[in-house]
């Protein structure tokens, strides 16, 4: 088994995690959870989207917290834009990576961003094209890459279509979805070998959200694959508002621990980490979700 020596995650709890939580969180505790995710050492933090208000309210102070964060050289701020009005927007608070979003399933599509596959591209094509113009990165989201909550088991040739489409566009690289959690490890890896047929192993990377238990195995699956680069959401936070039922994110803690464990590097501490997820846990007043969090905090209260 050749495992990478090292790992790169994108901690998503400040947009996945939170786009779905239905209290309203102050922008300073947005802006708050950032700084402390940064402090823990991650390099790449996907701050907030810019869509549309009456869909994701909860991201409607996209600008107020892009304005408001303390930004650490080294680190990359990413943001979701789903279209040139969302481009528009973002470019004004100069994030260093914009991210375009489409789905493996049709009738995801439609309940996402309201428009087909086909005219999904179409739209993002402009925003890649404008983003790339300005010396901003790309990055493409494909959401339902195992399961669709609307048309059940989604086939790897759908991945590799859509992997297709995105680097026609000129989408750098590319986020495989577990969107509502239903995969495991062999169904992952055939979605991640589908993007592999398009991009590199370095321009791929895993996005697992935990609806069944399984994110975890399927990181390590994907790390067989040679995959080293992770999308996670600290405390576990988050969900799709359009993908029913579907909880957060495979919990960022859980998979330091777990690499840290393999001995691969991540360049984030636990600790400051663990720090990061109770922060907002207590915020939201509820438990960490996070079992390694979890456990860490506990093992501190002794
Ligand atoms: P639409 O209705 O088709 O857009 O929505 P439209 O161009 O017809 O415009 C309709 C209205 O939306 C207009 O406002 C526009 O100004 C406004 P009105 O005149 O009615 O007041 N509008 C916007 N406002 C702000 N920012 C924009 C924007 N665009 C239009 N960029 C749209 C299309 C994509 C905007 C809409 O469907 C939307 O906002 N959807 C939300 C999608 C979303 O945020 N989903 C969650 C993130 S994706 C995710 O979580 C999955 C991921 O984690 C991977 C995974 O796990 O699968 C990434
Ligand atoms: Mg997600």
């Amino acid at each position: 088994m050749n495992l990478p020596a090292r790992v790169r995650i994108i901690d998503v709890g400040p947009r996945d995690g939170l786009q779905n939580e239905k209290q309203p969180v102050p922008t300073e505790v947005k802006i708050g959870l950032v700084q402390r995710l940064q402090d823990a050492g991650l390099a790449e933090i996907e701050a907030t989207s810019y869509v549309s208000p009456k869909w994701v309210p909860q991201m409607a102070d996209n600008h107020a917290v892009m304005a408001g964060i303390v930004r650490q050289p080294g680190v990359r701020y990413s943001v979701l834009t789903p279209n040139l009005q969302g481009w528009e927007a973002a470019v004004q608070d100069r994030p260093d990576e914009i991210v375009v979003f489409g789905a493996a399933s049709e009738a995801f599509s439609q309940k996402n961003i309201n428009c087909s596959i086909a005219e999904s591209i179409e739209r993002f094509a402009p925003v890649v094209a404008a983003a790339r113009a300005a010396g901003v990165a790309v990055r493409g989201a494909m959401s339902c890459t195992v399961g669709c909550p609307y048309e059940g088991d989604i086939a790897p040739q759908q991945v590799a279509y859509l992997a297709g489409l995105m680097k026609g566009i000129g989408v750098e690289r590319v986020d495989v979805a577990d969107t509502i959690g239903v995969g495991t490890p062999r169904k992952v890896q055939r979605a991640l070998e589908a993007a592999l047929t398009h991009y590199g192993i370095d321009q791929v990377s895993g996005h697992f959200h935990d609806t069944y238990g399984q994110a975890l195995t399927n990181t390590l699956a994907a790390l067989q694959l040679g995959v080293w680069n992770f999308q996670a959401s600290v405390a576990g936070l988050g969900g799709c508002p359009y993908a029913k039922g579907a909880t957060g994110n495979v919990a960022t803690e859980d998979v330091v621990f777990m690499l840290h464990g393999m001995g691969i590097d991540t360049g984030i501490s636990l600790d400051r980490l663990v720090d990061a997820g109770a922060y907002i846990s207590d915020f939201l007043g509820r438990p960490v979700q996070s079992r390694a969090g979890l456990a860490l905090l506990r093992k501190r209260a002794g």
